[in-house]
């Protein structure tokens, strides 16, 4: 399979063509806050099919939705008090729920993995909001990456991994914030942590007195995708390394008094670091192949609010197998 892949602008003009071909069933990656999407309309199996297979997907990881209000999200899913305040207060925004499907909604059962929970959040990006807008479907949107390889903060990354399997990426520049939503269920009576991520879970617990679970963070069976080693290099990673050794590239974090390649942030800020976090990595992995580095060493990130997240990622980055 290779097709054409159109790069377009965030002109009305692209966006109503982006808009065209989501409705006849094609694939456009599309800008987000957090990390480029892979969108495709959410009532067409087929399109959500090529979806998976596109990316390489596991058929047990199921996808997120992207809906550009509250009020079309409650026609997708069903919200109690809890879950309706945090939507309140957090979209548009980097915060995925999932929730139980609303009784008499069409999704095809392929979206949610056989799921009667569906995960939805409205992004906090003008071109999003625009985009679904002109499309009038919701758009599943799973990271633009392979399957199990690094997420696309840039269009370039988009292409790396998707070129001539596509049929267009909408060009939006950077993403904001670099890594991908928080994900929470509200499951038998609780709010439980699935992923860490954009918003840290301990400032959505402050600024709204709810409690979430955290330990099913580690250990959940209820979200397939969290636990898989997952936003790979190529080249194998050494994590909270102080200094780099012989044969190393080593990403620094704050300031250094040594060489290093790259920095992930040299005013040691997290929110900076998250934001080029990924394409860091991808850098870092291609000049590593190229001068025939044998390891990537990363400084060691601070554990607390968006690091938490960071290290989640690097974490899974550095997973062997
Ligand atoms: O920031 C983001 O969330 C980005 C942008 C594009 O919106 N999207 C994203 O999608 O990160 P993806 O597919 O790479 O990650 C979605 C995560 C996966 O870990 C998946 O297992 C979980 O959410 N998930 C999706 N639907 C679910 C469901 N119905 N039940 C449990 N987990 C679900
Ligand atoms: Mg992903």
């Amino acid at each position: 399979m290779n097709i054409h892949t159109q790069i377009l602008t965030p002109s009305t003009k692209d966006l109503e063509h982006a808009a065209r071909i989501i409705q006849s069933g094609g694939l456009v990656s599309f800008p987000t806050e957090t990390v480029y999407g892979l969108g495709a309309n959410a009532y067409n199996d087929t399109a959500v099919q090529k979806v998976f297979c596109v990316k390489g997907r596991p058929s047990t990881n199921p996808l997120i939705i992207h809906v550009e209000s509250y009020s079309k999200a409650a026609q997708i899913v069903q919200f109690n008090q809890a879950s309706h305040i945090l939507a309140k207060r957090y979209w548009p925004g980097a915060l995925t729920l999932i929730l139980p499907k609303a009784d008499s909604v069409n999704i095809p059962s392929r979206v949610s993995s056989n799921s009667d929970f569906l995960a939805v959040r409205v992004p906090a990006n003008a071109i999003t909001l625009r985009f679904i807008c002109h499309c009038g479907v919701p758009l599943v949107g799973p990271s633009a990456n392979q399957s199990g390889r690094v997420s696309p903060t840039h269009p370039q990354h988009v292409l790396q991994d998707l070129h001539g399997k596509i049929d267009a990426v909408i060009d939006g520049g950077q993403c904001e914030h670099g890594v991908e939503s928080t994900v929470l269920t509200y499951y038998q009576g609780h709010f439980r942590l699935l992923r860490h991520g954009s918003i840290p879970v301990e400032e959505i617990q402050k600024d709204t007195g709810i409690e979430i679970d955290l330990s099913f963070h580690s250990t959940n069976v209820l979200s397939p995708g969290t636990l898989a080693k997952h936003y790979s290099p190529k080249t194998p990673l050494r994590l909270n390394a102080n200094r780099f050794k012989e044969g190393e590239l080593f990403v620094a974090f704050g300031q250094t008094k040594g060489k290093n390649s790259f920095n992930l942030s040299e005013s040691g800020c997290l929110k900076e670091a998250a934001k080029n976090l990924f394409a860091i990595l991808r850098d870092a992995d291609q000049a590593a192949i190229s001068q025939e580095y044998t390891m990537i060493a990363i400084a060691p990130i601070p554990n607390s609010g968006l690091g938490i997240t960071i290290n989640d990622r690097l974490r899974r980055a550095s997973m062997a197998g």
